[in-house]
């Protein structure tokens, strides 16, 4: 069975567009795999906590040398990195705020990318000391700004550090596959707009058959 981990990193209930494409992917995948396992995470109404100078210590504190205290300290995020490593793929809900990602998701990375769990950490390795320790899951962002020219050769190509910023950290999650659907225009509202979501729709659906498709037959994937 392949279990799916749903973020919502929304701050709207209502209206929100990147819910909507969330909802869409879930129910067309619902429909090619009704067994399948969701994790659902709402971000936006259960924000993680901000990383705090204990909470470093004890992640940087050997497993078996840490205080009982340490432990706690480390609960809410061992509940989270155990829903990722549960998860073959993660479907990530999440408006542009501000060119970045909303808090709460980035104060989800901050609980997930951590050392012994996610990465592993070596010096003696020169450049890239870091390691991701997971592999293998897809990761589908499904993402909503206002304005409009994003994509890498758009007019504000160089002012979105929301896809970057995932594609840079995606390894760390163990995502191997990043699939990126973008609605636009939405602070603009017009038409331009309008087929923004329409197509954002579309490809949701397209994405969640070829995705489940994938995941069905590994090696057709791999082709
Ligand atoms: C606090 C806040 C900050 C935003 N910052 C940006 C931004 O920097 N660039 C942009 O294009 N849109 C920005 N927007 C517009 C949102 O990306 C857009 O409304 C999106 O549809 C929100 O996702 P949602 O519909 O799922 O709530 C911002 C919206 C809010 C509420």
């Amino acid at each position: 069975m392949t279990t799916l981990l749903r973020l919502d990193a929304s701050a709207r209930r209502s209206r929100s567009l990147t819910r909507t494409l969330g909802d869409t992917f879930e129910r067309e995948w619902r429909k090619h795999r009704p067994d399948d396992a969701w994790i659902i995470r709402d971000l936006a109404e259960q924000p993680p906590a901000h990383l705090t100078e204990p909470w470093i210590a004890a992640a940087f504190t050997p497993v078996e040398a840490r205080t009982p205290e340490q432990h706690q300290i480390l609960a809410a995020s061992d509940d989270l990195i155990d829903e990722l490593a549960a998860a073959d793929v993660l479907v990530v809900n999440v408006p542009m705020y501000n060119y970045g990602m909303p808090s709460a998701l980035k104060a989800w990375v901050d609980n997930v990318v951590r050392v012994g769990r996610t990465f592993s950490f070596d010096l003696g390795r020169g450049d890239f000391p870091l390691r991701p320790i997971m592999s293998g899951k897809q990761m589908v962002v499904l993402s909503s700004s206002g304005e409009f020219g994003f994509e890498p050769t758009g007019i504000r190509g160089d002012m979105d550090q929301l896809i970057p910023h995932l594609r840079t950290v995606k390894h760390y999650l163990g995502v191997s596959d990043m699939h990126v659907v973008r609605v636009e225009y939405q602070e603009f509202g017009d038409t331009r707009h309008k087929q923004s979501m329409s197509e954002a729709i579309a490809s949701s659906k397209r994405l969640a058959g070829a995705v489940a498709q994938a995941i069905t037959t590994p090696a057709a994937a791999a082709e």
